[in-house]
């Protein structure tokens, strides 16, 4: 029994032995934890976000664009060959006439004001209503009653046909560029009227 006993206090003794070697002392910790020399000079990670923003979608799109021009006029831009210059300001509409699939809807959008190049853009985001044999180019508005009687059409009821432009190089997204035939529509002064001063 008496051997028992010593073993059983040697047992404790090797055991407390064995942890004071294991356990680092409060030395230990301060000096050699790689916590403690990395903490101060690595950046804290960025916390995580609490929505993952979607990579941004590209919405699909139809671009058509073109010119509006006032015929017969020596204003900013003129261009001698087409006896026609750029008419700022000035809209176009395009309207596309939807068949049996689309329930004959009819989409009707105006350009934005031509530039100072007479350069209009539309953007169609209503792919079903996009088909280039269905969809018309329309004068719309001229900035300008001096340069206001329809010239290119004529007509203002009918309206361009479209054609794919292949030259142009198309925007994120475009599933097509187009633009009236011809490229130009035109506005003129009426009968007897004076062009609208140059600016
Ligand atoms: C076009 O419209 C803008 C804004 O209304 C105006 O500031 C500008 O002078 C116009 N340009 C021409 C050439 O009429
Ligand atoms: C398109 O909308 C414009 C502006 O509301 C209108 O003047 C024009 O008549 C419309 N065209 C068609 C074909 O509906």
């Amino acid at each position: 029994m008496a051997s028992m006993k010593i073993h059983g206090a040697e047992a404790i003794m090797v055991a407390v032995i064995f942890l004071a070697a294991v356990l680092p002392s409060h030395a230990s910790t301060t000096v050699d934890e790689p916590a403690n020399y990395y903490k101060p000079t690595a950046p804290a990670p960025p916390p995580p976000a609490p929505y993952s923003s979607p990579p941004p979608q590209v919405q699909p799109v139809i671009v058509v664009h073109g010119v509006i021009y006032c015929k017969y006029c020596r204003l900013r831009g003129y261009n001698s060959g087409m006896e026609a210059s750029p008419l700022p300001n000035a809209t176009v509409s395009l309207v596309c006439y939807g068949d049996e699939e689309s329930k004959y809807r009819v989409l009707n959008q105006t350009s934005t004001a031509a530039d100072e190049n007479g350069y209009f853009i539309v953007m169609v985001y209503d792919l079903e209503m996009f088909d280039r044999h269905s969809c018309r180019v329309y004068l719309r508005s001229s900035p300008t009653p001096l340069c206001a009687k329809p010239f290119l059409p004529s007509n203002p009821k009918l309206g361009l046909t479209l054609v794919r432009d292949r030259k142009a190089t198309p925007p994120r997204g475009a599933r097509g560029v187009f633009h009236p035939r011809p490229e130009a529509l035109m506005y003129t002064p009426g009968t007897g009227a004076k062009c609208p001063p140059p600016y």
